[in-house]
């Protein structure tokens, strides 16, 4: 049997939504991308979203209206994407990793605290895998270090942090619409914004900051001559991208359900073999399930990467566990001690999920990872 590794979900009606935008005329940033954003701010209980072209992009303009500029440090987790460190030297500034929750594989609010620096001008959790980070220490520190935060919420649509949905709890929440995420544009990225004033310069930045939208110009009765009151970026997404976001939009709460579904009959079926362990759940996060991430003792009979070798020779594709970005070459040589970090990314793999994988499907990828660990074992 062959099992995808994932797979986006779509109800049929998309190419019709897209059509429609097409034959509107509207093919670049026009009246449904502001739609989206409106669904998008109401359904993260955000007072505004900004579209952008991916999630990088969107930490990128987040982190400029935070006032990370060059000779800036920002605190990261180092066990993410790649992306959530990028986005800080895309800046200007220099990512300055902490180690995580050996748990969670979130940031450590106290790794964080030791990391401050005079240079210190924001912090960044990221929600891994749509595992809500233990916010409430972290906005504290940042409120007592006087920092901004910048929420890398790339994973996290639909989770929810001691009740309150991700996108309601800081200034600006990141979010990624790549096909790996829980819904897509094909690539896009939203940041949910409290402040409207923010929101506004935002929605400049990603237009070269110029200070009339297109939208806004198209239906002036008068001749609009704009201005550039500051530099920007060119991160605007399409209006097709934007339909077919609708339409995910309204397909979430079932692919958040479908998911759940699915790590759930995973969580049992870990029960049962030696040496795996099903993800940690805090007791204060909703998660979304964007991934399904599990533990491989270190004492176990087969090593991590073989395990995956021969869960692919099966038909199960599985992927690495988060990466830890400081054992990258892009970011080598760092005199950094997180032990946490090291510890998951090489002692977790990702097992495949995604809405509508059948109980035959799941089945065949229990008993292949039950037979490698547990045959061994025996
Ligand atoms: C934690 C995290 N941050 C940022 C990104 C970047 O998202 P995008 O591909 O939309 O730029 C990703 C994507 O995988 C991610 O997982």
């Amino acid at each position: 049997m062959e099992i995808p590794f994932t797979r986006p979900y779509f109800r049929g009606n998309e190419g019709e939504a897209v059509a429609e935008a097409i034959a509107s005329g509207w093919v670049s940033q026009g009246p449904r991308v502001r739609a989206f954003e409106q669904a998008f701010a109401q359904r993260v209980g955000a007072a505004d979203a900004v579209a952008t072209t991916n999630c990088t992009t969107a930490l990128q303009l987040a982190l400029y209206v935070s006032g990370v500029g060059p000779g800036d440090e920002v605190i990261v987790p180092s066990l993410s994407f790649i992306a959530t460190a990028n986005a800080v030297w895309q800046n200007g500034g220099t990512p300055v990793f902490a180690d995580v929750d050996p748990l969670t594989g979130n940031l450590d609010a106290a790794s964080a605290e030791r990391a401050i620096t005079p240079r210190t001008k924001a912090i960044m959790p990221v929600h891994q895998l749509g595992l809500p980070a233990d916010m409430d220490p972290l906005i504290e520190l940042a409120r007592e270090r006087e920092l901004e935060i910048v929420e890398d919420a790339a994973c996290a649509i639909g989770a929810r942090y001691r009740s309150r949905p991700i996108g309601s709890l800081g200034p600006l929440a990141c979010f990624s619409l790549h096909p790996r995420k829980v819904i897509t544009t094909g690539e896009g990225g939203m940041i949910a914004v409290q402040d409207p004033e923010v929101a506004e310069r935002l929605r400049q930045l990603r237009q070269h900051a110029m200070d009339v939208s297109d939208v806004a110009r198209h239906a002036a009765r008068d001749v609009v001559i704009e201005r550039y009151p500051e530099r920007g970026w060119n991160c605007r997404m399409t209006d097709m991208q934007a339909a077919l976001g609708l339409t995910q939009l309204e397909l979430l709460d079932e692919i958040l359900a479908e998911r759940t579904r699915v790590a759930e009959r995973y969580t049992a079926a870990l029960e049962h073999i030696p040496y795996l362990s099903a993800p940690y759940e805090p007791e204060y996060a909703e998660r979304t399930w964007q991934s399904y991430s599990v533990h491989l003792a270190p004492s176990a009979p087969i090593s991590r990467n073989e395990l995956m070798r021969r869960l692919l020779h099966e038909g199960v594709p599985t992927r690495r566990g988060v990466m830890a970005i400081h054992l990258e070459p892009a970011y080598a040589g760092l005199d950094v001690d997180l032990p946490h970090t090291e510890m998951l990314t090489s002692e977790t793999l990702m097992l495949p999920l995604f809405p509508g994988m059948t109980d035959e499907q799941q089945d065949y990828v229990i008993d292949c990872v039950s037979s490698h660990v547990s045959a061994l074992a025996a």
